[in-house]
């Protein structure tokens, strides 16, 4: 008898989390390493919110809490859907868990049976797959190259679809690319979708706020509102108000499905932390000038490293509507030598060059099923991002 569960077998460890390993590794060993690997605001938490995280400590709110959220934060989601999004969604809809990656863990483990499909758009998110692995279910990747923008297309999705597809992720803007959907391109989906009753649809909107040239950001629930009945809407507020340590993700949909995902929190985490919780409800209901603030400076970092990257010979880098990423292509150096002697197969092999003889971290795009590509996270500041692009330009340069 195997000690290990056969579905974790099936699962990898993060490869982004391994890259950032490996150049934790290089930097303890002296080495001057440059990371562009994390999936974090490199801003603190705004003051008011954490003043709201210590004064839920003063005041004594350290203690458990409803299973899936205290009354007042769902009713402060339920405002936040009602007041951007124009999505009525009552407290029953609404789940709470401990960041939006135990939300989108939930539902699948709560819904998925051996054989159920999920469809996943590449580049993806790094954990989807292997949630849906976990849940015993089945990932179908649907390829999303540079050419259709790194957007899923209604033709793409109809064709991916099977009697067997449970869900659908789609993830707008997207993590690695940043690529976005507006209105008319989402409508395309929820009209495929709309003839196909069965098929759930889940919408994690983290990069909500992260968008840039007046790009206007839209959920499948608010396009097709008859949709909403088999929505998962998934957002948090980690990457919106820089607050990725406290945990705090949210989902609404509907009641069925909610509750199915409270019974299994029930039995795994309970509450998320309390104090988070009151954190919150103070980013969601006081000022929101830290949005607007962070953005204006991601949109100028973004520009920074697109401009830089498309002057690096043999990497083509589209713009991308929002989130924090870049995803350039390096078909043009793929069975090129790099000026050290390492040939580049692919881009696994371009990653592990470049933090050897550059000391610049990234994620390969196999990591995100999608190749051959890298990710760059531009969530740090404009001087490293400055020498970064320098030290890629100086590696391009090399291959030959
Ligand atoms: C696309 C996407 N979804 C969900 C998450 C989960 O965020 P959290 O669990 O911090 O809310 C992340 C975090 O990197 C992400 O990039």
């Amino acid at each position: 008898m195997a000690f290990l569960s056969d579905n974790l077998a099936r699962v990898k460890p993060s490869p982004t989390i391994a890259m950032t390993n490996r150049a934790a590794e290089l930097r303890a060993q002296g080495h001057d390493i440059i990371g562009l690997s994390a999936g974090e605001p490199d801003f603190d938490t705004p003051d008011h919110i954490r003043q709201a995280g210590k004064d839920a400590i003063d005041a004594g709110r350290t203690r458990y809490t409803a299973v899936d959220g205290t009354p007042s934060l769902k009713r402060a989601i339920c405002d936040k859907f009602q007041r951007e999004n124009g999505l009525d969604y009552t407290p029953a809809q609404i789940t709470v868990g401990t960041g939006g990656k135990q939300i989108l863990f939930n539902a699948l483990l709560a819904t998925l049976n051996p054989g159920d499909e999920v469809i996943i758009p590449a580049p993806y998110w790094v954990s989807y797959p292997d949630m849906v692995l976990l849940g015993g279910g089945s990932p179908v990747i649907v390829p999303c190259d540079i050419d259709s923008g790194f957007r899923l297309t209604p033709e793409a999705l109809t064709q991916a679809i099977t009697p067997r597809t449970k869900w659908v992720i789609l993830n707008s803007p997207s993590n690695p690319s940043g690529a976005g959907y507006d209105a008319d391109q989402m409508r395309a989906l929820t009209d495929v979708l709309l003839q196909h009753p069965d098929i759930w649809i889940l919408s994690d909107d983290i990069y909500e706020h992260l968008v840039f040239d007046g790009f206007r950001f839209v959920t499948p629930a608010q396009i097709e509102p008859r949709l909403k009945d088999r929505v998962l809407t998934m957002n948090g507020v980690s990457k919106a108000y820089a607050m990725t340590g406290w945990r705090i993700g949210y989902g609404a949909g509907p009641e069925t499905l909610i509750r199915a995902m409270a019974k299994l929190q029930s039995q795994s985490t309970s509450n998320p932390c309390s104090i988070s919780q009151f954190a919150a409800e103070a980013a969601l209901t006081g000022p929101q000038d830290y949005i607007t603030d962070s953005r204006a400076v991601f949109q100028r970092r973004r520009d920074l490293v697109v401009a830089g990257l498309n002057a690096c010979p043999g990497i083509t880098c589209p713009t991308p509507q929002g989130a924090f990423y870049v995803y350039p292509s390096i078909r043009d150096l793929i069975g090129t030598t790099s000026a050290a002697g390492t040939r580049i197969e692919n881009d696994e092999a371009f990653a592990n060059a470049l933090l050897d003889e550059q000391g610049v971290a990234v994620v390969f795009g196999a990591a995100f099923g999608l190749s051959p590509h890298f990710r760059i996270s531009y969530a740090t500041s404009d001087a490293q991002l400055t020498q970064a692009i320098d030290r890629i330009r100086a590696f391009c340069e090399g291959c030959h």
